[in-house]
């Protein structure tokens, strides 16, 4: 049974990029049905386009409001038959009608461990704060910024010559573990969503992974 996923990015797409070389046609069925962006010339839709995956561009300013835009974006989600939408580098805020449409099927990877550093900048705040450990999150998206429910969380440390380039490229690398990990694991159907009321989901992570790294 395939596993479609909808990657929603707004830049370079590294993280894209990982999911088409080690999960796209190759484990439990999961395929990048769509690369959406709201960024038109972005690379992740280069990078989407020479693996011959469907790209859809969806800018604000061709809309009235994010409203109208959100709504385009999830019809074209609906009509990919995505079961996950990854958020993979999308820099915008989605409106709540867009996240009713899909409840606990939304997902976006942080470089911090939530709920420190959440927003934009979040690589520079962790440094300039002089934490001693950082790290990658995966939680599902709700209304607020980077508040959702915690998917996976993994942690490394900050040694004390990193500055934001050293440790970004180490949380860069660690979110290419991550993220493609945690999409197995939902085509696997073992990630729980919390109980209405709840935010811990349960993840079972027992069985080896068939990522070939
Ligand atoms: C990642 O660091 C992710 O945590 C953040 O945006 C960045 C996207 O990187 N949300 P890339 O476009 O996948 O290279």
């Amino acid at each position: 049974m395939a596993f479609r996923l909808a990657v929603l990015a707004s830049g370079t797409g590294s993280n894209l990029q990982v999911l088409i070389d080690r999960l796209h046609g190759r484990v439990a069925g999961i395929e990048v049905a769509v690369v959406i962006s709201n960024v038109p010339g972005a690379l992740a839709l280069e990078r989407a386009e020479r693996a011959d995956i469907p790209t859809a561009v969806f800018p604000l300013e061709d809309y009235p409001d994010r409203e109208a835009r959100d709504l385009a974006m999830a019809e074209a989600i609906d009509l990919a038959r995505a079961d996950l939408v990854v958020l993979a580098g999308y820099m915008q805020l989605l409106t709540p009608g867009f996240l009713r449409r899909f409840p606990y099927r939304v997902i976006n990877l942080h470089p911090a461990l939530l709920p420190s550093f959440p927003g934009d900048d979040a690589i520079k705040e962790a440094v300039d704060y002089g934490v001693k450990v950082s790290g990658v999150t995966v939680h599902f998206v709700d209304e607020g910024v980077d508040t959702g429910p915690v998917i996976r969380q993994e942690a490394l440390p900050v040694h004390d010559g990193d500055d934001v380039v050293s440790l970004a490229t180490k949380i860069h690398a660690l979110e290419h573990q991550v993220l493609p990990r945690v999409i197995e694991l939902f085509a696997k159907e073992r990630v729980v969503p919390p109980a209405p009321g709840f935010r811990r989901v349960k993840v079972d992570d027992h069985e080896p992974s068939d990522i070939d790294w």
